[in-house]
């Protein structure tokens, strides 16, 4: 710790002096999420708390559409994302050209988008959703068939959990996609008894092989309320490491894999996002405003 201190202290001041607030994501490192943000959580929870942010200054403490969201819900204010780079294997998975040509091969079916996407693929967008509210949002719609986009995995496995058709895009996580079931059977057998909450973004054999599975929220929901002796959380690397801090008594089995976009965020391009007011995101107001209703829409579900 006392090697992130200079950082962190810094950052405390300058929060203080640019009336700034951070929003970090659940997969962001112990560092960043125990000692300087203000807001933590899921994609649907960093969304919902955009939006009632008063300071003058957002830091988005994750990936690039998750600093768009805030930006589309909360205008006005200035939002900062320290790493332009950070991105996400999902949102660069589709296009708005895509949707177009999705809409004329299926007309009048609606199209529901991942969060995870550019502001420009929710413009094309009737309605968003996370892996947090996915089911809910699909079901909202009253109709017996939708394109869900761009996450594959997680449409496959909305689509064992509901009625409702669904068309599945072929973007996948980087991440997610990565773990196997025969991973999830050797941590059985290697660790007796534990509890296997898996993100839906993991294949559905993987989610199969799983004891639950949900947002990142929801993985952290798990843990407070079933308090399990020994879990593993099938997911990025950092989730674990966050929630255990609250967690003494639950033994966390540790395999995860990395998110790279996830990780170009640190404590040292935080702290020059606020001294040099960088890098600040904007969007063109014709594609703001029709992306801001798919968004709003999910809100109201
Ligand atoms: P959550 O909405 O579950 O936090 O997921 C966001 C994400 O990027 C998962 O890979
Ligand atoms: Fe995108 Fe996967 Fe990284 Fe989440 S973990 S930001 S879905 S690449």
């Amino acid at each position: 710790w006392p090697v992130f201190s200079e950082d962190i202290d810094a950052i405390l001041r300058l929060k203080r002096e640019r009336n700034a607030v951070i929003l970090a994501h659940n997969y962001q490192t112990p560092e960043i999420f125990h000692c300087v943000a203000d807001i933590v959580g899921d994609s649907l929870a960093l969304a919902r708390k955009a939006m009632e942010v008063e300071a003058d200054v957002i830091v988005l403490a994750g990936v690039h559409f998750m600093a768009e969201t805030a930006k589309l819900l909360n205008p006005s204010k200035t939002v900062l994302i320290p790493d332009m780079g950070a991105g996400c294997s999902l949102a660069d998975s589709i296009t708005p050209e895509d949707i177009r040509l999705l809409r004329q091969r299926y007309p009048g079916v609606p199209v529901v988008t991942y969060v995870n996407t550019s502001a420009a693929v929710k413009a094309e967008s009737d309605i968003c959703c996370t892996s947090g509210n996915a089911k809910a949002v699909v079901e909202s719609l009253g109709v017996p068939r939708v394109l869900m986009l761009p996450d594959e995995y997680l449409a496959q496995n909305i689509a064992a959990q509901t009625d409702v058709e669904i068309i599945a895009w072929k973007g996948h996580c980087e991440v997610h996609e990565r773990f196997t079931p025969e991973d999830i059977r050797e941590m059985r057998a290697a660790h007796p008894g534990v509890t296997v909450l898996a993100h839906p973004e993991c294949p559905p054999e993987v989610v199969a092989e799983s004891d639950f599975a949900g947002s990142t929220a929801a993985m952290s929901d798990y843990v407070g309320r079933e308090k399990p002796a020994r879990v593993v959380l099938v997911t990025e690397c950092s989730m674990s490491d966050n929630v255990a801090v609250d967690h003494p008594d639950v033994e966390f089995i540790r395999p995860c894999n990395l998110c790279p976009h996830m990780k170009l965020i640190t404590l040292g391009n935080i702290r020059a996002a606020l001294e040099h007011n960088r890098h600040a995101v904007t969007i063109d107001p014709a594609i703001a405003a029709r992306a801001r209703l798919a968004v709003e829409r999910m809100l109201a579900v």
